[in-house]
């Protein structure tokens, strides 16, 4: 299992989790977190204005995964978040031990 973390522009998420959604990709964190990338106090559109700040909001989507999903599922992100302008946005990956379902006790990518 995998875990995604996708930070990604404030005014791409509706179509992202659509785009998720239709995937079959249910289960999502999702919160607000304030960041930078390359271009640092450089000038950045958020949300129509240009801004020239340290740190711009950004949405940050966490999704555990199975393993034979995880292609897929960046390449969903990566068509539904782009925009082909700086800040974009990033993708990280990373592994996960073990999930747990509470309610039934199930294990593994079952419980994903
Ligand atoms: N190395 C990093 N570690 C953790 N978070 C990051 C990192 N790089 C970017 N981020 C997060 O992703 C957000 C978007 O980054 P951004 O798309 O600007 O990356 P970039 O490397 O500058 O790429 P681009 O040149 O396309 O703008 C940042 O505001 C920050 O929240
Ligand atoms: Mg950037």
């Amino acid at each position: 299992m995998k875990r995604i973390i996708a930070v990604i522009r404030d005014e791409m998420f509706d179509n992202v989790k659509t785009a998720l959604l239709k995937s079959g990709c249910e289960g999502m964190n999702v919160s607000t977190v304030k960041g930078r990338g390359h271009q640092m106090g450089i000038k950045e559109s958020y949300r129509g204005s240009r801004f020239c700040v340290d740190l711009i909001p950004k949405t940050r989507i966490e999704l555990i995964v199975k393993e034979e999903d995880l292609d897929n599922i960046i390449n969903v992100i990566i068509e539904s978040a782009r925009t082909g302008e700086v800040g974009d946005g990033k993708i990280f990956v990373s592994d996960v031990e073990e999930v747990i379902r509470i309610r039934t006790g199930e294990k593994g990518p079952d419980a994903v």
